[in-house]
């Protein structure tokens, strides 16, 4: 994340033209793009096994999380907590956190977040 933000910057500073303003956005586009298929690949290798394989549907113990904002991601995945005031959609606690994906909690937002 930290290198794509210092590259678009990099890009940028030197960039000025329209078209290469264009390109500029492509490699946005294509930036998140990246984000989402890594948070596709760590949500199937980590989330499916309670989660369904489609986030806008319940899973077998997991309930659906499409849509879900970096701030519950953030909470649940680091620590099995929620955002304060969030009103969560199960009262059972068996999600257990992974901290371990903490560099990959930009990937998942996008990629829950994105059309498919
Ligand atoms: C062991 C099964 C399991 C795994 C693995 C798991 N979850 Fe969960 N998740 C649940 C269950 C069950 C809930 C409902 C609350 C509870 O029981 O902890 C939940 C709740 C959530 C919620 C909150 C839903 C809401 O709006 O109330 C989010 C977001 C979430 N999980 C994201 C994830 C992500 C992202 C991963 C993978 C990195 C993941 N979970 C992995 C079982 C799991």
């Amino acid at each position: 994340m930290i290198q794509i933000s210092s590259f678009l910057i990099g890009v940028g500073l030197i960039s000025c033209t329209a078209s290469e303003r264009a390109v500029q956005k492509d490699i946005v586009v294509e930036a998140k793009m990246n984000l989402v298929s890594q948070g596709r690949v760590t949500y199937q290798t980590n989330c499916i096994a309670c989660h369904n394989m489609n986030p806008a549907k319940d899973g077998s113990l997991g309930p659906a999380i499409k849509n879900s904002s970096l701030e519950l991601i953030t909470a649940r995945v680091l620590k099995a907590e929620y955002p304060p005031k969030y009103n969560p959609k199960r009262n059972s606690k068996l999600m257990q956190p992974m901290p371990q994906l903490e560099n990959k909690l930009h990937a998942l937002y996008e990629f829950l977040n994105s059309p498919n």
